[in-house]
């Protein structure tokens, strides 16, 4: 057995390109259908599949594109009838980080009496409650499960899961009138996911890399970060937004307060940049691309595996 992760949907919300956007990735893939240089020519909202065995999955974040992301894994897909009936989905299992809108709004796909486990902070849990459509998940068949910081888990037979504060905050949706963009309890989480032997670290969103996060994932073998953003007015920049990372709680990839800085001295194995906007340069070939490389991270693409 191994710990098998898929990475279904590589990019941040909106995805790449993004339905409105003129910006330079984007447009590259609407006037040309490929994108200036670089793979991939578009990527799809975060979500990450995880397997022990193959052929039971769990999913990490439900994305609103998880119809297209399921019709390009097979793994993913209604097993054979034969054995497993006219309904069937080798998804057992959806665990949420938070409760954005591009880790959410999938789970409304996954209706049809389809029984599966649905885990989640409490905190995440109230978003959900609080949103009558989601509703359509019958709660006959889709069991809401509210899980503790720092207590594991089986998120499938096999697999492990222990979920951990990260700094970040409230859903853009539910925010108020003042935000608190530092927040660590229960609203961002990530993840420290392990079959007993192997251990992978999923971190899709972090506004700041706290030392109780550092001291975490020092010597990890494999993490998934945050890679939403290159600079934190990169979007402020392209004309494209008002708002920085900091504001939406994403830390940078770049500057001395950025990701790649904080896991300089980290020691960890395999470093892989998920949560990826469309307006993050490193989807193209160019400086910053080779910068990541160099500094000894992987930029996620659609259908990227790792296996541990
Ligand atoms: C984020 O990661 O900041 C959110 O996905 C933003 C959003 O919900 O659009
Ligand atoms: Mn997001």
């Amino acid at each position: 057995m191994a710990l098998r992760a898929v990475i279904v949907g590589a990019a941040a919300g909106g995805g790449l390109p993004q339905w409105n956007c003129n910006a330079a990735n984007s447009a590259a893939f609407w006037r040309s259908g490929t994108p200036t240089a670089a793979p991939p020519i578009a990527a799809t909202q975060s979500s990450l599949a995880l397997s022990v065995d193959g052929s039971n999955w769990a999913l990490l974040n439900a994305s609103p594109d998880i119809r297209a992301q399921i019709m390009a894994r097979s793994e993913l897909q209604p097993r054979d009838p034969a054995n497993h009936g006219l309904r069937d989905s080798p998804i057992r299992s959806v665990l949420l980080t938070n409760g954005d809108i591009d880790h959410i709004a999938g789970l409304l796909t996954l209706r049809e009496k389809q029984c599966f486990d649905l885990f989640m902070t409490a905190e995440i849990a109230e978003v959900l409650d609080a949103n009558p459509i989601f509703n359509a998940l019958d709660p006959t068949c889709v069991s809401r499960h509210r899980i503790g910081l720092e207590r594991p888990f089986d998120l499938l037979p096999g697999l492990q899961a222990t979920l951990f504060a990260v700094p970040g905050k409230v859903p853009l949706f539910m925010e108020g009138a003042q935000v608190e963009t530092d927040l660590m309890g229960e609203q961002t989480v990530g993840a420290a996911l392990t079959d007993g032997t192997r251990t992978l670290h999923y971190v899709p969103g972090c506004a700041r890399m706290a030392p109780s996060l550092a001291d975490r994932l020092r010597g990890a073998e494999c993490v998934l970060f945050d890679g939403t953003l290159w600079t934190d007015d990169e979007m402020i920049q392209q004309g494209v937004g008002q708002k920085t990372g900091q504001r939406m709680g994403h830390m940078s990839m770049s500057g001395t307060d950025g990701s790649i800085s904080a896991f300089a001295d980290l020691d960890v194995s395999r470093k892989v940049f998920v949560h990826i906007n469309n307006t993050n340069p490193v989807w193209r070939d160019g400086p910053e691309r080779a910068e990541t490389r160099t500094a000894g991270w992987e930029i996620a693409y659609d259908g990227m595996e790792i296996r541990l």
